[in-house]
């Protein structure tokens, strides 16, 4: 997949409606000027999640979460930045114009590829082994038979063999093209300590791990033998394509089973889910033998606020689901428990019983945590005071976390029947422990936002440092980058007193025209344009070359311009638009009386109004850049932040001593009409200095060296980078079409 150019991500950006985006997923209601709805993100009956049209943004207040229409689909739908760009471009029949990835992004994404590949080419193989080779059906069939697998299950699950042979699947992977290295990072294969590769699932059945996406991610593989010396399960390792905390066995299978159900149920092996499904209970996953962690909850909370844990009625099963009932709780999930008879666990249950009796026995035996803990952690000390005394703090504890007020009081009332305790004296309690606990969580939000505070004033400080320095020491040193284009290098060398002068021109165009249109880009092969503002065509330039700003103030100035292109900018110009129509249409209509009034006749009228007609379409156009030359300066001028309002106030004010210049000579074109031949050059005159660097460098070197053929390479390298700032100024002067 190929990354999605700057001017389609900008035009995906702008799009991208908040309210449409989140109505997707959540029912919004409309309040003033926001609207508001039940938070996607945790659970809650009362709305607390509210969405600003005009921001672009929507916001939890109370578990904070929320976002950029891009945040809030990454976060609620697992994608990646690629991934919700896509949706959304989908979404609004945006078409995407591909570009090349950096090679470092490319990288990453063919890493992530290839290992889906190299499991998915597993997978098959497994499964090939388990109908075609002998032992594959002898053993592995032969097992999943005896435990009551039905071929179905086996299909849906894709459930495999591994061959005992050493380097059954690496033989093959090799003799289909794949590579060794992938293999390796899967976790499919390993090298041993003399160097030889050899595969990790060896007569195993092999259970595959599904993303929530259906991608496989990891495989389980169980032993067949009874060895106790083996372990029972051996499974993939944490990669960059699976981490075990954030995957749940069987969730692909089962969320939309959730969804109709509203109610998840959860199991500990590989074999509950299969063999709860063969019995036609498919709303199933299993944490696959772990305690659950938050992040898996939040998987499963997305498609319900309901679950049962199922557990096995041993100490260990009784165990883990009292662990998980806590944290469950606090994600804010309706928690149910359910045990099964002594000595059974879903699978045994599901294998030995009907469909209707698994159904029915789920119904009728689920209860909610406090009777489970009060059932569980009071046996056989129902007349032991102290003992009753801990199980009530114990269930008071987990009550406390439960965020939703009214189910909270439901519980209040269920723990104070069953331990026969005075509901007033439950409810203190329970609100005491609420009160510490939201405390806590205010002091922890505390000292988190207290180190951003100081993160953040950490990165700022030193821009001030260079922004002086910049005023003083402009331009005496050279800097000497290390590679064209990439001026990173000369930050790092603390020298950047040379190129700031080029910045400084560059960050005063976007703070003062940022928004201002500059051109029509064109793209030839589809044969379409559209208008590049200025902030953007510059962005462009830069980020496609690699370029950020060395001095750290320009570089935060440009992300705000850029934040305010992409989140509020069309918007407003929306906004504004309107509002001038709407007056521009009174002034009209206002005109158009006083022509009729006053004029004698019909050829009069229609002249004059076709010249009002010709004022007032300039009128707009002159107050719609009226409001695009202001834009940026308005806000940022206004900046919470003491450096960007100096920054822009200091810049912005240059405008004032140009145009008095420009008044002397009434021909002079003003900056803004000029800007198609100001930018273009501003950008050209960074990147040569740029190269200047470079070239500055290689002199240097040419000078200490006497090797005559290093020096003829270093004069060859000149020559390259001078050809390379020839070939910009041609470039740039090729894009832009003109709009005048
Ligand atoms: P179980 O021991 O209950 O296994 O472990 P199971 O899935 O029910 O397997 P059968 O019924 O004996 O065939 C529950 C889960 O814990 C994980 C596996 O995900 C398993 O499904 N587990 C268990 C491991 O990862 N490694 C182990 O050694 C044991
Ligand atoms: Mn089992």
């Amino acid at each position: 997949m190929k990354k999605i150019d700057r001017p389609t991500v900008q035009k995906i950006l702008a799009a991208a409606d908040i309210v449409e985006v989140v109505s997707d997923f959540v029912t919004l209601r409309r309040r003033g000027a926001n609207y508001i709805g039940l938070c996607p993100f945790h659970n809650e009956r009362t709305p607390s999640f509210s969405v600003s049209k005009s921001k672009g943004i929507c916001k939890c207040f109370s578990c904070g979460k929320g976002g950029s229409p891009v945040n809030f689909l990454m976060e609620l739908e697992n994608m990646t930045y690629q991934e919700a760009l896509r949706y959304l471009a989908k979404k609004y029949n945006i078409e995407i114009q591909e570009h090349e990835m950096t090679e470092a992004e490319r990288i990453e994404q063919t890493e992530r590829e290839s290992m889906l590949a190299v499991n998915q080419m597993a997978m098959e193989h497994f499964s090939q082994n388990l109908y075609d080779m002998a032992d594959g059906r002898n053993i592995g069939m032969a097992y999943f038979r005896e435990r009551g697998i039905s071929d179905e299950m086996v299909k849906r699950f894709k459930l495999g063999y591994a061959l005992e042979t050493n380097d059954d699947l690496y033989s093959a992977a090799l003799s289909k093209g794949f590579k060794e290295e992938f293999l390796i990072k899967t976790g499919l294969c390993n090298r041993n300590e003399r160097g030889k590769i050899y595969d990790r699932f060896r007569g195993r059945v092999i259970y595959p791990v599904f993303s929530i996406s259906g991608k496989v991610v990891a495989f389980g593989g169980r032993t067949l033998r009874s060895d106790k010396t083996m372990a029972k399960y051996v499974n993939s390792p944490e990669s960059l394509i699976y981490s075990k905390r954030r995957e749940l066995y069987g969730l692909s299978n089962a969320k939309q089973a959730i969804v109709r159900a509203d109610r998840c149920i959860l199991v500990e092996g590989y074999m509950d889910v299969i063999s709860m499904h063969q019995s036609g209970v498919e709303n199933v996953v299993a944490s696959s033998g772990t305690s659950l962690t938050s992040e898996q909850v939040r998987l499963i909370h997305r498609f319900t606020d309901n679950i049962t844990v199922i557990y096995d009625a041993d100490p260990a099963g009784i165990k883990a689901s009292l662990r998980s009932i806590d944290m469950l709780l606090l994600e804010g999930m309706k928690v149910k428990v359910l045990s099964l008879p002594q000595g059974e666990d879903p699978d045994s249950y599901a294998q030995s019983h009907s469909a209707s009796e698994v159904e029915e026995y789920l119904n009728t035996n689920e209860i909610d945590f406090i009777r489970f803990k009060v059932n569980t952690l009071l046996k056989g000390a129902e007349n032991d005071p102290l003992k009753r005394a801990g199980v009530i703090n114990d269930i008071v504890k987990s009550i406390s976390l439960v965020s939703d007020p009214v189910e909270r009081n439901v519980y209040i009332t269920e723990c104070s029947q069953l331990l026969n305790v005075d509901d007033k004296v439950v409810s203190l309690q329970v609100n005491k422990l609420g009160q510490e606990h939201a405390l806590r969580l205010r002091r922890e939000e505390q000292v988190a936002n207290g180190m951003e505070q100081i993160e953040r004033d950490e990165k700022t400080a030193p821009a001030t440092e260079n922004l002086q320095q910049t005023e003083s020491t402009q331009a005496t040193n050279p800097v000497i980058p290390e590679m064209p284009l990439n001026n990173q290098a000369a930050a790092e060398q603390k020298d950047a007193g040379f190129l700031q002068p080029f910045e400084r021109e560059l960050i005063r165009l976007v703070l003062k025209y940022g928004m201002v249109k500059l051109a029509d880009q064109i793209d030839e092969q589809n044969n379409t344009s559209w208008p590049v503002t200025v902030y953007e065509y510059i962005n462009d330039e830069l980020t496609e070359d690699n370029i950020t700003f060395t001095n750290a103030i320009y570089k935060l100035a440009m992300n705000e311009v850029g934040s305010l292109f992409s989140n509020n900018w069309t918007e407003d110009k929306n906004a504004r638009q309107t509002q001038i129509a709407t007056e521009i249409e009174i002034e009209r209509q206002r005109g158009i009386e006083k022509i009729r009034k006053e004029a004698t006749n019909l050829g009069m009228i229609e002249a004059q109004e076709k010249e009002l007609a010709l004022q007032l379409n300039q009128r707009i156009a002159e107050k719609e850049t009226e409001f695009a030359v202001n834009y940026v300066e308005r806000i940022l001028a206004s900046s919470p932040n003491d450096q960007l309002r100096r920054l822009t106030t200091d810049l912005v004010s240059d405008r004032y001593v140009l145009s008095k210049v420009h008044t002397k000579y009434s021909k002079v074109a003003t900056e803004l009409d000029r800007l198609n031949e100001i930018v273009p050059r501003a950008i050209y005159e960074l990147k040569a200095a740029i190269i200047d660097c470079e070239i500055n460098s290689i002199r240097a070197r040419i000078k200490a060296d006497t090797d005559i053929e290093h020096i003829a390479s270093l004069m060859a390298q000149i020559n390259e980078l001078n050809a390379i700032k020839r070939e910009f100024a041609r470039y740039l002067g090729e894009r832009i079409i003109f709009p005048r």
